[in-house]
C-alpha cells in the first residue's frame, strides 16, 4: 500500500479540572497504518470475554474514556450516536436497518468501571454502543496499542473514588480487518464524520471487488 510514510498529526484535547483543555500535537505517528492497533483482551458490558479479533468483520469505532467522565466523553458518545443513527438511516434504504459500523468504549478508569456500572452506564447513550473493562493491565495493553493517554487528574484527592481521569479525546475507525484507517477529534462534527465513513466505506467495498487475495 502507497501509504507508508504518511504522518499524522494527532490532536488530543485533555480533560482537567472539569475543563476540556486543548493540548496540540502529543504525538505525531510517523509510519503510517501498521504503527497503530494489536492484540488486546477485555470484557464487554455484559461480562463477555472479548479481544480484538471480537469484532472483526463490521467498521469500528474505538474511544477511550471512562463513565464518570462528566461532560466530554457523554457528549462525545452522544455525537457519536447521531453517527450511528445517520448510517443506519442511510443503511436503511439500501438493504439492511441495522448500523453498519459498530462503536465500542474502552474503559481508562477500570477501579471504577466495573462491568454493571457500564450497564447502567449504557442505558444512557446509543443501544449499539458497547463498554469494554478490564483489569488495569488489560487496559493498559489496549491503550499503549492506540498511543491513547490518560492519567488521574486529581492524585492527591483523599476520596480514593472521587477523581478525574485525564485522557486523550479520539474516536479512530477501523476496517473490517481491524486495520487503523482514520480518526476523529472533538471538533469534527457528525455530518463530515458520516462522510468520511461513508467513502471509507465504498472504497473498502471495490477494494473487495478488485481485490483477489484475503
Ligand atoms: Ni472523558
Amino acid at each position: 500500500m502507497a501509504a507508508a510514510g504518511v504522518g499524522l498529526a494527532f490532536y488530543y484535547n485533555l480533560e482537567k479540572e472539569k475543563r476540556a483543555e486543548r493540548v496540540t500535537a502529543v504525538e505525531t505517528v510517523t509510519t503510517g497504518k501498521a504503527s497503530l492497533g494489536g492484540p488486546w483482551v477485555l470484557v464487554d458490558h455484559d461480562g463477555r470475554p472479548v479481544t480484538n479479533a471480537t469484532y472483526k468483520g463490521q467498521f469500528t469505532f474505538l474511544y477511550f474514556g471512562f463513565s464518570y467522565c462528566p461532560d466530554i466523553c457523554p457528549s462525545e458518545l452522544v455525537k457519536i450516536g447521531k453517527v450511528m443513527d445517520e448510517l443506519t438511516k442511510r443503511n436503511k434504504s439500501r438493504t439492511t436497518s441495522t448500523c453498519p459500523i459498530q462503536t465500542l468504549f474502552i474503559s481508562v478508569d477500570p477501579n471504577r468501571d466495573t462491568i454493571a456500572q457500564l450497564r447502567h452506564y449504557a442505558q444512557d447513550f446509543h443501544p449499539e454502543i458497547r463498554y469494554l473493562t478490564g483489569t488495569r493491565e488489560q487496559i493498559a495493553v489496549a491503550t499503549r496499542a492506540y498511543r491513547v493517554y490518560f492519567s488521574k487528574a486529581n492524585e492527591n484527592v483523599d476520596e480514593e473514588d472521587d477523581y478525574l481521569v485525564d485522557h486523550s479525546i479520539v474516536f479512530y475507525l477501523l476496517s473490517p480487518e481491524g486495520e487503523f484507517l482514520d480518526f476523529f477529534t472533538q471538533r469534527t462534527q457528525v455530518v463530515d464524520i458520516v462522510e468520511k465513513i461513508e467513502k471509507r466505506r465504498k472504497e473498502w467495498m471495490k477494494e473487495q471487488q478488485v481485490g483477489t487475495s484475503t
